[in-house]
């Protein structure tokens, strides 16, 4: 038994996510979870809502409430949705934390101490009508290169230039509107990313397994000349983790705050701690996750994230954690995804356009989206939404493949046997050809899934689902039953043991299906198989059962042109 420590992207507080966010980090990282559990392993899988940084203050600005209580009202709606879509977090915390300011600032502090970090006296835009610094998105103005006229301080969203907001032409508050501005001197600190660079290029050569996505990123970065630059790490902001060096003030830098990018990353430890405050645990407990002189040695950590975030966790992150001199765990393997695109064109939050979250769960149950999502998982390139693609899955996969199976045997059970696993004959070649068949395939999603290859690992799932119809077709107990009852009863015995079987490989994808299931075969838990011969032995001659309820309705053509229509954009 093994300790896996799993993080997915801490999503931002502002808005609820899309489906090409959730596949991106979330829900893959659910679905390691739920595996590395069902193998006996124990695991820790934290997330977190990203509550710092301009979008936030915006967002609480545009919604009329104090940041916090905004904060705070959609951390709750997030949970919520989280738990829709049976993300299994042990904690879903919340970046704003104590336990995120106390590291966030200790941490600043041992990288102080280090020599690695610089104050910088720099330029910036000052807005006199309002009083303060204009930050990133606070202020907007026209981009020197494409010539947009509502380019944001921080990059051009028309031609996606990055920008610095002395850069902006005509520039203007985007509080206040206000053109009254002025540029000052003013101090901020800087990360010395690039006094680490050696370490961290040794350290990224030295993961061979990683995805090509994550390493060449990482590379990509490391070697451009733009990538390692040394980075701001502070802002003037109210809302955020004030600036201290640990415990003490930090000269100079009253009333600013830490950069978002810089204390996000900290949450996925203080996570760890809230964890273990929210569940009456001890200090102990929490540490023996990321403390490697604390037992965390022998911790797996897996990060899950979208592309944009690889800088990041592979060169940011890991300057504060190896720049702190102490021992917190560094991540052993980083799963990073493309982007998910939607009917022809992309997801637009500003626009509408596309499924998010909690229009995805009031149309239909989350393990609809959570099969099509996973199964399309955009790993070697981008991927595409469609309601076609979406219909024809559901449909075929859900429905007709691993639907109709389980619906088909227990009905045809309960009619002839009734409502308990019948006895029967002994089984011949046929359940013999299965049996082995069964073990290659099972041994093979369970390689794909460690190797966290996530189509190739529900391929294989929907193999195994389509090998136990081929079964019940070629062996059709409802004509053998009619010259003889015990052959039919031992094939009727064989396929509910299937079903049940299933159930536990199938609950990674799909938890809801895997639970009626379970309980219709009266199963106390979805042991995974110790061999496909004890699987299909697990329902004993005798054992009761319910004929589950349908499992998965069909997409209607109307539904899906519906649903088209309305999810189209612009609301
Ligand atoms: N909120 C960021 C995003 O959605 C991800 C933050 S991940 C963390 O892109 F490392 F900072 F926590
Ligand atoms: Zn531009």
């Amino acid at each position: 038994m093994a300790r896996i420590l799993i993080t997915s992207a801490l999503p931002y507080i502002n808005g609820i996510k899309h489906l090409g966010n959730l596949v991106g980090s979330q829900l893959p990282a659910d679905l390691h979870a739920r595996y590395m559990r069902a193998r006996g392993h124990e695991v820790m899988f934290l997330c977190a809502t990203d509550e710092h940084g301009t979008p936030a203050e915006l967002a609480a600005a545009k919604a009329g409430q104090p940041v916090a209580d905004y904060c705070a009202e959609m951390h709750e709606v997030q949970a919520q949705l989280a738990r829709g879509f049976r993300l299994s977090f042990d904690h879903y915390g919340r970046s704003s934390s104590p336990q995120n300011h106390w590291l966030t600032q200790h941490l600043a502090g041992r990288l102080a101490d280090a020599g690695l970090i610089e104050e910088v006296t720099e330029r910036q835009v000052y807005s006199i009508a309002d009083g303060r610094f204009l930050p990133d998105r606070y202020i907007e103005g026209t981009c020197p290169n494409c010539g947009y006229e509502r380019a944001r301080g921080d990059q051009c969203e028309n031609c996606t230039k990055q920008l610095d907001p002395t850069d902006l032409i005509n520039p203007r508050s985007a509080i206040s509107g206000s053109t009254d501005l002025e540029v000052r001197e003013t101090k901020h600190l800087y990360l010395r990313q690039s006094a680490m660079r050696g370490k961290l290029n040794d350290w990224i050569d030295s993961k061979t397994d990683w995805p090509i996505l994550t390493t060449s990123i990482a590379k990509k970065w490391l070697n451009d000349g733009e990538g390692l630059q040394d980075r701001g790490i502070t802002r003037d902001l109210d809302w955020g983790i004030p600036v201290k060096k640990g415990d003490a003030d930090w000269p100079g830098m009253e009333g600013k705050v830490f950069y978002v990018w810089f204390d996000a990353p900290i949450e996925y430890i203080a996570c760890a701690a809230e964890w273990a405050a929210a569940n009456g645990r001890s200090e102990a407990d929490w540490r023996r996750w990321w403390r490697t002189d604390e037992g965390a040695d022998d911790v797996r950590y897996v990060q899950f994230m979208g592309k944009d975030n690889v800088p990041f966790h592979t060169l940011s992150f890991p300057s504060t954690i190896m720049g702190s001199g102490e021992p917190w765990k560094l991540v052993d393997y980083i799963k990073s995804f493309n982007y998910l695109n939607y009917d022809g064109g992309q997801f637009s939050t500003s626009q509408g356009r596309g499924v998010f979250m909690d229009q995805a769960l009031s149309i239909l149950p989350s393990d609809y989206w959570r099969w099509w999502l996973l199964s399309h998982a955009p790993e070697s390139g981008d991927s595409e939404f469609t309601w076609e693609n979406f219909q024809a899955s559901v449909n075929k996969d859900l429905a007709d493949v691993l639907g109709n199976f389980v619906s088909r045997v227990t009905k045809f059970c309960r009619s002839k046997f009734g409502e308990t696993v019948p006895e029967g004959g002994a089984w011949g070649d046929r359940e013999a050809a299965l049996v082995a068949g069964l073990s290659d395939r099972i041994a093979a999603y369970a390689r794909q899934m460690e190797a966290i290859e996530i189509r190739k690992a529900a391929a294989e799932l929907r193999a195994i689902w389509v090998m136990g119809n081929e079964y019940l077709q070629e062996a059709a107990p409802w004509t053998v039953v009619k010259s003889d009852p015990a052959a039919a009863a031992a094939v009727t015995r064989l396929a509910l043991n299937l079903a049940a079987l299933y159930a536990v490989l199938s609950e990674p994808f799909i938890p809801d299906a895997a639970e009626t299931l379970r309980e219709a075969f009266g199963l106390d838990r979805l042991a995974w198989p110790a061999s496909a011969e004890a699987a299909l032995s697990r329902l004993a001659p005798g054992q009761p059962f319910r004929v589950p309820d349908v499992l998965f309705a069909k997409i209607s053509d109307d539904d899906r042109a519906e649903w088209q229509i309305r999810f189209a954009g612009t609301r």
